[in-house]
């Protein structure tokens, strides 16, 4: 059977939309977004030869979640992007409902992409390859083929290897479902990326002293900072409580300690990794310096996010900052990184009651702020940020029931860091200990209103626009 091409369809999509996204007023000034269609997950993010580059699943044809591919962007910089080839199209057998998440590594100079090859059946079953491709001289990929076909004991629901090199080895973690539809991460060892050695699961619900963690786990990432070993994971089907799991499906990581040799990974409890309405499939890589990096889809599947109005535009989605990561007593802390503050303008400053702040301009703003509390941010009337005694309630109104709709972080506020970009909004909290990402979509020229009888003292920047060219 061949498969219909799908690069003239692509090339008209682009043709027809690019326009029309990027004059949609909500359209990212410096964040990354599709050029038009649907982005997801960030995939392959890497520092390799003196560039960083950074994949991301594109349906370019549609809003829908339908058609995956690998869009390409790479920069010197983390801020300055430009379009690269499109790397993978689902137009083979073996991945031909979709080039599912995955990474890249630097294959003895190779760049080397490692992806699921996502199959549907008619008959409503699927199934999951995990497949090569290497960088040829035109800046593409030629594909490899797949390298692991579905383990016994799950279902078609295996997908989004992640690759890292350790003591003369390669190792991935692989998301997984098991036959009692239980989610897990696989370990996996090969010596040259194309012989895979399965270890055993290392994570999951119902092992590790988890108890019922959902029945998928998407999108797993291992990596050490200092002496902790850190897994991110997106769990599905973890159980909503009063303040936390509150998003369709959350992404969360455990902290602990990996013991190569017995495939055994002790760790401690599920915690959340952002606390706002969209974030989702985070994937990390380090920096020329050394910096463990970050990078996440400011969105989330199976919720409100076909509500957007920017579908309208024909595109929806964008990127997170790249943040950097960093740990306390195995507790991550996400900061925006220093890379960004080549985007400021003018520095202000403000200081005296909240109740007599001046309106900021929000569409493209970074703010610091210290106090005490209690303030309201008050986001265009869309999106209401509520700074008490007890933590940060932050309220949106739901496009599709009308109603308020809440996120919380527990804990003392001491500072706020805010980056605004049109329609989104990252909420940094004591110096990166929480984070809230969410999605908006204010009237523009969007306002910021403080209030409050409580001192505050601002710092605060309007930030350039970077586009990728
Ligand atoms: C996460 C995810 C991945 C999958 C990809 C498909 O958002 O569902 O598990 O590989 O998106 O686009």
């Amino acid at each position: 059977m061949t498969l219909q091409p799908l690069l003239p369809d692509i090339l008209q999509a682009v043709m027809k939309g690019q326009s029309r996204a990027q004059q949609d007023s909500h359209y990212p000034g410096w964040h990354l977004a599709p050029v038009t269609g649907l982005l997801n997950d960030p995939n392959g993010f890497i520092h390799f030869q003196g560039r960083y580059h950074l994949f991301y699943q594109w349906n370019p044809l549609g809003c829908q979640h339908a058609n995956k591919c690998w869009g390409h962007w790479s920069s010197p910089d983390l801020l300055h992007w430009q379009h690269e080839p499109i790397a993978l199209m689902p137009d083979s057998e073996y991945d031909r409902s979709g080039c599912y998440s995955g990474c890249a590594v630097d294959n003895h100079g190779m760049l080397t992409l490692c992806y699921t090859g996502n199959v549907k059946f008619d008959n409503g079953e699927r199934t999951a390859w995990q497949c090569l491709a290497v960088q040829n001289a035109h800046g593409g990929f030629d594909k490899l083929g797949p390298v692991i076909p579905l383990p016994e004991g799950y279902t078609g629901h295996v997908r989004d290897p992640k690759v890292w090199h350790h003591q003369q080895h390669w190792y991935m973690v692989l998301g997984a479902q098991d036959q009692q539809k239980q989610g897990k991460v696989l370990l996996l060892r090969s010596d040259d990326l194309m012989q895979w050695q399965p270890l055993g699961e290392i994570a999951g619900s119902g092992i590790g002293g988890l108890g019922d963690a959902g029945f998928m786990w998407e999108c797993p990432d291992l990596f050490t900072l200092d002496d902790n070993d850190f897994l991110i994971v997106c769990p599905q089907g973890v159980a909503r409580e009063e303040t936390r799991f509150l998003n369709s499906y959350p992404s969360a990581y455990v902290s602990g300690e990996l013991d190569y040799h017995r495939a055994r990974y002790r760790h401690g409890p599920l915690v959340e990794m952002d606390a706002g309405f969209e974030f989702y499939a985070p994937q990390t890589t380090l920096s020329a310096d050394g910096r463990r990096l970050l990078v996440g889809w400011m969105g989330v599947p199976d919720g409100e996010e076909m509500s957007q109005p920017t579908t309208a535009q024909g595109w929806i989605h964008q990127m997170t900052c790249v943040r950097e990561l960093s740990q306390h007593n195995g507790k991550l802390y996400q900061r925006p990184i220093r890379e960004l503050q080549g985007l400021r303008e003018d520095e202000q400053h403000w200081q005296g009651l909240a109740d007599d702040a001046p309106v900021l301009e929000a569409q493209s703003l970074e703010l610091e702020l210290a106090s005490q509390g209690p303030i309201m941010l008050n986001f265009a009337d869309t999106l209401i940020l509520t700074w008490q005694s007890d933590g940060l309630r932050l309220a949106r109104l739901s496009r599709i029931t009308g109603e308020w709709q809440y996120r919380y972080w527990p804990g003392d506020v001491r500072e706020l860091h805010i980056l605004c970009d049109r329609s989104s909004v990252e909420i940094f909290i004591n110096g990166g200990e929480g984070v809230m990402s969410s999605r908006y979509f204010p009237v523009h020229p969007a306002t910021l209103a403080l209030s409050g009888g409580t001192n505050l003292r601002a710092r605060y920047w309007s930030l350039r626009s970077c586009m990728v060219e």
